[in-house]
């Protein structure tokens, strides 16, 4: 597995896989590798000739008081697996390679209207953090397929809609979300509970299946559920930042003639923000 730390080694290494023919599929990550970052690695596996992956902690994503300095950093670790698994190259640039004249300065990208709401209306500028890197590593990497998760749903939705916006040459590829044996979504957070919290957080999948049973039996009074459900998160010792129902595409409110809908959650569990989702067709 080549270990590469600037773009001109990254350009010139994609010139050779160009030369072959290769598709080249991506999957970004800012590290700490659990289980769900393994299942995207193995889909780009499964469709592509080579498989690049990204360990980078964006900057820009973070808000002020967010946990930039404490995200867990395992690059060990992480290097070891991705290379257990085939990885053809990992990409690993420092934070003055992607941002040389700094965050205040930096160009961005911003998709507007889904980026304000949901998330983005608790993390004003995290979306924006997330599709600009996302387009710099794309411009980077030019891959022909890219890998992300449905877990992070509305991070998704953005940057399907940046590639569309923006006529970007890759596939985005949205890989279910993994879950630990007592339903939690995987995620990097999760190392941040305590044990107390820990037994705690499967009730967020609980509840959420809970809520997507109601939906498919017909109820459509969203105001109501999703006040009783947020009600009942709190009262387990959760603090909900929202419970939605959603459309599942454009992600506005849902209404009674949507079809395809999300049940979407974001929970503080102490200081530790969790987020999950369900979508549900009817
Ligand atoms: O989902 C993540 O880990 C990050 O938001 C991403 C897509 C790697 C961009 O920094």
């Amino acid at each position: 597995m080549q270990v590469i730390e600037t773009i001109q080694a990254l350009r010139s290494q994609r010139q050779q896989w160009q030369q072959g023919n290769q598709k080249v599929g991506f999957v970004p990550t800012m590290g700490n590798l659990h289980n769900g970052h393994l299942q995207l690695v193995k889909a780009a596996k499964a469709q592509c000739d080579t498989v690049v992956v990204s360990i980078f902690v964006n900057p820009m994503q973070f808000g002020a008081n967010e946990d930039l300095s404490t995200y867990p950093r395992t690059i060990e670790e992480d290097k070891a697996r991705l290379e257990a698994l085939g990885v053809d190259a990992v990409f690993l640039p420092p934070v003055a390679e992607m941002y040389p004249r700094g965050l205040d300065q930096q160009t961005f990208v911003e998709v507007p209207g889904i980026s304000e709401m949901l998330c983005g209306a608790s993390r004003p500028g995290h979306f924006r953090g997330v599709a600009t890197i996302v387009c710099k590593l794309f411009n980077m990497v030019q891959p022909d397929k890219a890998f992300f998760g449905q877990k992070d749903y509305q991070q998704l939705q953005v940057i399907r809609l940046m590639v569309k916006d923006l006529s970007l040459p890759v596939e985005i590829h949205g890989i279910a979300t993994e879950r630990e044996s007592d339903g939690l979504a995987m995620s990097s957070r999760n190392g941040y509970l305590s044990a107390q919290q820990r037994a705690l957080a499967p009730r967020l999948h609980l509840l959420m299946q809970e809520l997507k049973g109601e939906l498919i039996s017909g109820r459509r009074d969203f105001a109501a559920l999703t006040e009783h459900y947020s009600r009942q998160l709190n009262q387990s010792g959760f603090r909900t930042d929202y419970v939605e129902v959603r459309n599942a595409e454009n992600l506005m409110p849902a209404t009674s003639s949507d079809t395809r809908m999300v049940i979407l959650i974001a929970a503080y569990l102490g200081t530790t923000r969790l987020i999950d989702n369900l979508e549900v067709a009817v």
